[in-house]
């Protein structure tokens, strides 16, 4: 299946680009909402047990999205575009893709490293790859 014309990117590409801006543009506002202390400890509990998990799902997401545009390729340049803006328009493009994985795995390697699991939306327990030597004083937990 080819998801793209001359002219534009095709109905999938487009679906997967608006629903990772949602998701992660939402992740956005509630990351800074548990930083900013916002709620109150008991609140921001499970707000943070989502955020971590929906977190998770997302970096399921940005493989399959990267993964899509890796195979399909871009919509090639509007004709007489010079070479320079077609070549910086793509670095953009993968530096942008590349922060759509990067995003969530810093924060899944943040949790994990720092030895509290993740918990999957109830469903099961991500168990952490390091110890946490200190008493936990973190936000993380
Ligand atoms: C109102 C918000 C947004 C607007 C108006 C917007 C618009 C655009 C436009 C015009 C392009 C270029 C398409 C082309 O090459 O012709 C693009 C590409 C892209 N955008 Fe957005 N965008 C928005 C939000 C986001 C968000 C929040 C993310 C990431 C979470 C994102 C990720 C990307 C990526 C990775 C590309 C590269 C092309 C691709 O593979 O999809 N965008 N966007
Ligand atoms: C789309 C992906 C994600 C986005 C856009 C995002 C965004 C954010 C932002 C903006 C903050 C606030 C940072 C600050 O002000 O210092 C934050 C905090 C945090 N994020 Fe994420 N995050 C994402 C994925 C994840 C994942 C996958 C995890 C863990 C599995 C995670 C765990 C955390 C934790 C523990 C905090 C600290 C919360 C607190 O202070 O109580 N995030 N996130």
């Amino acid at each position: 299946m080819t998801d793209k014309t001359n002219a534009a990117y095709g109905g999938l590409s487009r679906l997967n680009h608006w629903l990772g801006a949602l998701l992660f543009g939402g992740m956005l506002i509630v990351g800074f909402i548990l930083s900013y202390d916002v709620l109150s400890r008991e609140a921001a509990g499970p707000v943070r047990d989502l955020h971590k998990a929906t977190g998770t799902l997302l970096l399921l997401f940005a493989f399959w999205r990267v993964g899509w545009r890796m195979v399909q390729g871009f919509p090639p340049p509007v004709p007489g575009v010079p070479a320079w803006q077609d070549t910086a328009s793509r670095l953009v493009h993968w530096g942008m893709l590349a922060a759509l994985i990067a995003m969530p795995l810093s924060g899944v390697l943040m949790s994990l490293l720092g030895g509290r699991p993740i918990n999957f939306f109830d469903l099961f327990l991500i168990p952490p790859i390091a110890e946490n030597k200190e008493a936990c004083r973190c936000p993380g937990c």
